[in-house]
């Protein structure tokens, strides 16, 4: 099977699953205990801290280590929101957030909060000066994801953080799971005060991850306990998985900025592959978009039929995000863009890793062709739609 399914999760590094199993063996130690098998696992949780601060360019106690980007994302808004909630109740963001951001700010919608969801052009990226005009008096929070994970737009977060500076009590969150080792992003420079990230997303284990909280900044804890991570994230660290995001991390060094031209090179490809097929429709922007997500439609076929015929030939692909892809709605991401209903509903995600090559994608690129020239013997003519000439 080749897998071309790397934004939903990526297969974990030999070493990760490796740094995992030996944190479990040998330091089973609870990082808070006094004796020695204490004293060793909380060593590994400082280096693991240490290991993330020097790659994110942050201070140690800035690092808030998570079970992922769902509770990172969660922590920031709603610690933001519960926090602050006596200075304003509006927050804003966009209409094209995954939904461990969106859902929340729905549910915070449903508590009394005031949400501005700011729309995205044909390429889904929101504008700084909609941004700027969504700004109110009693405005606490923005939130404004990094790399779009089904379209892999770049959102123009420095840019954003760079103009909410001169406004200190708008704090800035940036969901930045999918750009982390594919896209460079300084948390100084654009003014970040909180950033989400996700080990799993680059080659680490699953269920552990980072919230970046600006050093002073205080937010409404949501999980109380014993205190860990300086009291905003309760629970007793869960160490191996932390000790194997820390090796992840190294791994992403060792792949150094080089990976990143390498992945752009086999999404370049993939767009002109796709773009020669008959019925075939790029969906992720030219420019500005992250070098490992490729989003197509097929206009009138749908996406699972699609996806499984794929299968059949051996390529693991998604449908929206992984996430969301089990209803058959179409993506409100996709919708947000503009995409009509029957081309969104017939599109696929193409996200790419460290282990892909050449020579699968151009493997997929002939079993994309021979799929679609089948599917679409099935189609009436007359409900292929000419979009996005
Ligand atoms: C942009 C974005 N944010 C958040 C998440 C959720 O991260 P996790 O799976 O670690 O909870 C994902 C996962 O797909 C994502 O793509």
């Amino acid at each position: 099977m080749i897998y071309l399914d790397n934004s939903a999760t990526t297969r974990p590094h030999p070493g990760v699953i490796e740094t995992v199993k030996r944190a479990m063996e040998n330091y089973y130690g609870n990082p808070s205990s006094l004796h020695q098998k204490g004293v060793e696992a909380e060593n590994v949780l400082k280096q693991a801290r240490k290991v993330a601060a020097q790659y994110l360019g942050c201070k140690e106690g800035e690092i808030i280590f998570t079970s992922g980007g769902t509770e990172s994302n969660n922590t920031a808004i709603k610690g933001i929101a519960f926090q602050y909630q006596n200075r304003g109740k509006h927050i804003v963001t966009t209409q094209v957030e995954h939904p461990a951001v969106y859902d929340v700010c729905k549910q915070l919608e449903g508590i009394g909060f005031a949400v501005t969801y700011l729309p995205v052009d044909r390429e889904g990226r929101v504008s700084v000066e909609d941004v700027k005009r969504a700004l109110r008096p009693d405005t606490i929070l923005v939130s404004v994801m990094h790399v779009n994970n089904e379209l892999g737009t770049i959102q123009p977060v420095e840019e954003i953080g760079q103009w909410l500076k001169q406004y200190p009590k708008v704090l800035f969150h940036v969901d930045a799971v999918q750009g982390i080792g594919k896209v460079p992003l300084s948390l100084h420079d654009s003014g970040i005060d909180l950033l989400s990230v996700s080990a799993h997303k680059f080659y680490g284990p699953r269920g552990v991850g980072i919230l970046y909280k600006r050093e002073g900044l205080i937010i409404h804890p949501l999980m109380m306990g014993g205190g860990q991570e300086a009291g905003v994230r309760s629970g007793t660290e869960n160490l191996p998985a932390i000790a194997g995001m820390a090796k992840a991390i190294r791994v992403l060094e060792e792949l150094g900025k080089d990976e990143a031209g390498r992945l752009q090179s086999l999404n370049q490809r993939l767009r002109e592959g796709i773009e020669r097929i008959a019925g075939c429709i790029v969906n992720t922007p030219q420019q500005g978009a992250a070098p490992h997500i490729m989003n197509l439609s097929v206009p009138g076929v749908k996406a699972e039929v699609l996806l499984h015929a794929l299968e059949e030939r051996g390529f693991l692909v998604s449908t929206k995000s992984a996430c969301s892809s089990k209803a058959n709605e179409p993506s409100r991401v996709l919708t947000a863009v503009g995409i009509e209903r029957d081309c969104a509903l017939s599109s696929l995600r193409i996200s790419l890793g460290r282990e892909n090559t050449r020579e699968e994608i151009e493997q997929f690129l002939t079993a994309l062709e021979a799929c679609v020239e089948t599917l679409r013997s099935f189609i009436k003519p007359q409900t292929v739609p000419d979009r996005r000439k």
